[in-house]
């Protein structure tokens, strides 16, 4: 059988204070995401996306992000990142001494009227403003492109559409673009499609696969990107997360999940995957409910004995 050699080391951004927690409906206490940021610095991820500057309107979940950037212990070298729509986000990002703007738009033109109220070209003009500041003040640039896989208003999102979304970052100046697939719909050869074919527009080591685990393909697909040689991901401690422009949507694929699986392969990730359950467990308890880690739970339990 023909083998497929895959990357020895991956880099893991760690999304829950951000993307997980941005769909809860309780108003979750400053104080428990920011112990969360800290339990999730002390078990190494190189990546935090610890907060969003957005419209606390459109999600009320994230306005108290500037006292949990204020709040938290930075390690050095860890890059905090924090979701910017425009450019009061962004003042409101540096004055918050993120590490980080991550601009985010979307392959689909009905989604992002939903997500940011304007279209694909209308929300890169306000990027390129946002990501020129970025710039100036030398901070990292990200991309985020939501439902590059499948939307939940118009279905089928063609791979030349995400190509173009990916063209647009990557000419005002995204150092890191992620492939989001923000309705959990893909399967590994449509990750295949769209890697291989993004790729011919922008560097294959700064690509990041940001999958989420609704029809139970999340480890599937990031297997399927290791494959293309993808060496970023995104995930979400204890699974956390949805989104709340994308009706049924669950969490993010799960940090433990996925840590175990590098585990297995021999894919270093610099992360110490018990301190990751902790996290795990802590916010799942401050939750109130079960954490959805398949692989967290199961090392909690046989901890339990
Ligand atoms: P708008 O209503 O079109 O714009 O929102 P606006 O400029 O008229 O602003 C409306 C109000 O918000 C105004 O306040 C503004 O001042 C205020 P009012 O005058 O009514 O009192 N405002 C702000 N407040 C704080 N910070 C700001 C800001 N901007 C405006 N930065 C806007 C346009 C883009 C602001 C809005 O649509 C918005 O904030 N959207 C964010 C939606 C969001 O965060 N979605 C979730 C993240 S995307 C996601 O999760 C997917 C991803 O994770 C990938 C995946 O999971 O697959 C990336
Ligand atoms: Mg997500």
């Amino acid at each position: 059988m023909a083998q497929v050699t895959l990357p020895g080391r991956v880099k893991i951004v760690e999304v829950g204070p951000r993307d997980g927690l941005q769909n809860e409906k309780e108003t979750i206490p400053a104080d428990i995401k920011v112990e969360l940021v800290d339990r999730l610095t002390r078990a190494g991820f190189p990546n935090i996306e610890a907060a969003s500057f957005v419209s606390p309107k459109w999600v009320p979940q994230m306005a108290t992000s500037a006292e949990v950037m204020e709040r938290i212990q930075r390690k050095p070298g860890v890059i905090y990142s924090a979701l910017v729509p425009n450019m009061r986000g962004f003042e409101a990002a540096l004055a918050a001494r993120v590490d980080e703007v991550v601009i985010f738009g979307a392959a689909s033109e009905a989604f992002s009227q939903k997500n940011i109220n304007c279209s694909i070209a209308e929300s890169i003009d306000r990027f390129a403003e946002v990501a020129r500041a970025t710039k100036q003040h030398g901070l990292r640039l990200r991309g985020a492109i939501s439902c590059a896989f499948g939307c939940p208003y118009q279905g089928e999102v063609p791979v030349e559409a995400v190509a173009d979304v990916v063209r647009r970052l990557r000419d005002i100046g995204c150092d890191e673009i992620d492939i989001a697939d923000t309705i959990g719909v893909a399967t590994p050869n449509k990750v295949h499609a769209v890697m291989n074919r993004v790729v011919q527009d922008y560097p294959l080591s700064q690509l990041s696969g940001h999958f989420h685990d609704t029809y139970g393909q999340a480890m599937a697909n990031i297997y399927a990107s290791l494959e293309c040689g993808i060496t970023i991901f995104h995930s979400s401690v204890a699974g956390l997360g949805g989104c709340p422009y994308a009706k049924g949507a669950t969490g993010n694929v799960a940090t433990e999940d996925v840590l175990y699986m590098m585990q297995g392969l021999g894919i270093e990730t610099g992360i110490d995957l018990d301190q990751v359950v902790d996290a795990g467990q802590f916010i799942s308890a401050a939750l109130g409910r079960k954490a959805i880690s398949r692989a967290g739970n199961a090392i909690a339990a046989k901890r339990a004995g």
